[in-house]
């Protein structure tokens, strides 16, 4: 009985040491926003992921021609892949749609 205790106890502990996980510490964190809906953010971690964003304000015509105002967004975002790569990728999104950009992404196909 003492063994089965002593080996399931082991077992607890490498169970433990195995889901341990520090994640990566925050070097810069910023937000801000207007009252108008505009908005930027951005952070930085220790393993080299970043990104950054902005929101703009702006005023469109629907399909009705009735002006709408939707929020314009540009951001970038910046990582390392596994084969040790930096990866950035810069991205858009507004009354058009979104679109990403950067070597890691497919070029669409034009016809
Ligand atoms: C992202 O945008 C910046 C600024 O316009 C540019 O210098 C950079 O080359 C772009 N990177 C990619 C991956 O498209």
């Amino acid at each position: 009985m003492k063994v089965i205790i002593v080996a399931l106890a082991l077992v607890a502990v490498a169970a433990g040491a195995a889901v341990e996980y520090e994640p990566p510490k925050i070097l810069r964190s910023e937000y801000d926003q207007t009252p108008q809906g505009g908005y930027n953010f951005g952070f930085e971690t220790e393993n080299g992921i970043s990104r950054i964003e902005t929101g703009e304000p702006k005023e469109v015509l629907d399909a009705d021609n009735k002006p709408q105002v939707v929020v314009a967004v540009r951001g970038s975002y910046t990582y390392t892949d596994k084969e040790g790569n930096v990866v950035t990728v810069n991205y858009s999104a507004d009354e058009n749609g979104f679109k990403a950009e950067g070597p890691s992404i497919p070029k669409p196909v034009r016809r």
